[in-house]
């Protein structure tokens, strides 16, 4: 049935305060919970970092009242909703095993939303985003197991392969090339709109996080990995919000924020099968509607549109999570080797100018080494292998693949090179 959120009855903002008990004291356990449970978790809370935070920045660029009244009173709520949600993480949950969910968030989301998104171009870019994040998850796979004696299978519960992507050191580019070309506000589809700020929101707050956590464990290279790693999610915010047409107005966008939550939480509570959690996304997203009845009326008087023109009439679901091994490998297997153009366009590592922007900001940041480089030779040198989950044959694909990979410049000086892992895998078999 459709479900038009515009029509739906919310729950009334005098019934949206909630007391410090029904904030904070809900946990799951961390050994029991479904992975896609916890990648829900995860992104929500993402979603709600973003809700606040955008209507902070909104607060601070208006002067009418009504809407600054009713940015002050839902900011509040909003934050109440990140707050249950973030905690529901348990305190044994480490910042590796947490991660690890992070990341899975990233790939298993990214690809639902490449497959299921109608513009070629926003498409493209989950793609290309996608294979990142696919080997920021096989890095600190190798953390887990160093610091806390965890394969990753203990957090993705076999639903996401683990192994070597487009290496991280190549992840590194100039930011003016991440930029990338704007949707067209009045032709986007609500679909391409709701998936870009769920992305983004999730981008964010991966960020967030390894800039919080990443200095917590004592050893120097693990810290320069979060480091690392933390850089390449700042280019994916930049990248990723860059396909937002920057005209939308401020109602605009709050408007589409208020959608974005609706969409989440709806598609939240649709697949959820944890019972302590769905009835968090179902009152949720009743919280939701009556923050988007509001926004609508705020834009219908100020922009004199109908909302419809901007979200449509109905839900779009953005973050349905489930395996997508198939999906990603295929990815892995085509665009490795795939690099941004200067052009707002991709290209091949063959196809790279002499002059590429990139090379510059990879050799000034790798300079000293690639801590996601190391971090292979300390793993080679613990166990005699890395730590992987996926498939004989995508093993054996790997160093093939890495050749593939190999640019011209801009590898440092202490890159795991494809020989070596060629070398480690049949050290291995031996
Ligand atoms: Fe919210
Ligand atoms: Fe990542
Ligand atoms: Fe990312
Ligand atoms: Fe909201």
């Amino acid at each position: 049935m459709k479900f038009n959120p515009l029509k739906e009855k919310g729950l009334p903002l005098e019934k949206q305060l909630r007391t410090w008990h029904d904030i904070a004291h809900r946990k799951y356990n961390k050994t029991k919970v479904d992975c896609y449970t916890r990648t829900r978790q995860i992104l929500m809370n993402g979603i709600e970092v973003e809700a606040w935070n955008f209507k902070h920045n909104f607060a601070r660029n208006t002067d009418d009242v009504e809407t600054l009244e009713f940015l002050a009173r839902t900011k509040r709520i909003e934050d109440a909703q990140q707050t249950t949600i973030n905690w529901l993480a348990p305190c044994d949950q480490s910042v590796l095993e947490t991660t690890l969910g992070y990341e899975q968030v990233a790939v298993d989301l990214t690809a639902w939303m490449a497959q299921n998104e109608p513009d070629d171009y926003v498409k493209e870019t989950f793609d290309f985003g996608l294979l990142e994040d696919f080997d920021h998850l096989y890095r600190y796979a190798q953390w887990a197991y160093m610091v806390h004696g965890i394969e990753p299978d203990c957090i993705v519960q076999g639903q996401t392969d683990v192994i070597l992507g487009r290496p991280t050191q190549n992840h590194h580019n100039c930011n003016v090339i991440r930029l990338r070309k704007p949707y067209d506000k009045s032709k986007a589809s609500p679909q391409t709109k709701v998936n870009i700020l769920t992305l983004v929101a999730g981008e964010q707050q991966t960020h967030n996080y390894y800039g919080e956590h990443g200095f917590e464990y004592g050893s120097e290279l693990l810290r320069e990995t979060y480091a690392e790693i933390k850089d390449v999610e700042e280019e994916h915010v930049t990248m990723y919000e860059s396909l937002i047409d920057p005209t939308e107005s401020w109602y605009e966008k709050l408007l589409l924020h208020e959608f974005t939550e609706v969409c989440t939480y709806h598609n939240c509570y649709e697949d959820e099968q944890d019972e302590m959690l769905k009835p968090i996304w179902e009152e949720f997203l009743a919280i939701e509607l009556e923050h988007l009845k509001i926004s609508a009326e705020l834009f219908k008087k100020h922009e004199g549109r109908d909302p419809e023109e901007v979200i449509g009439d109905s839900v779009v679901h953005p973050c349905h999570f489930e395996s997508q091994k198939k999906y990603v490998a295929k990815v892995l297997d085509e665009e490795i080797d795939k690099r941004l153009g200067t052009d707002k366009d991709y290209l091949y590592v063959k196809e790279l100018p002499a002059d590429w922007a990139s090379y510059n900001v990879q050799e000034t940041v790798g300079e000293d080494g690639s801590p996601s480089e190391v971090t292979i030779r300390v793993i080679n040198e613990q166990k005699n292998h890395d730590i992987v989950s996926a498939s004989d044959e995508m093993i054996e694909s790997i160093p093939d693949m890495m050749k593939k990979a190999t640019q011209k410049r801009g590898m440092t000086f202490d890159t795991f090179t494809p020989d070596e892992y060629e070398q480690m895998v049949r050290d291995d078999e031996d």
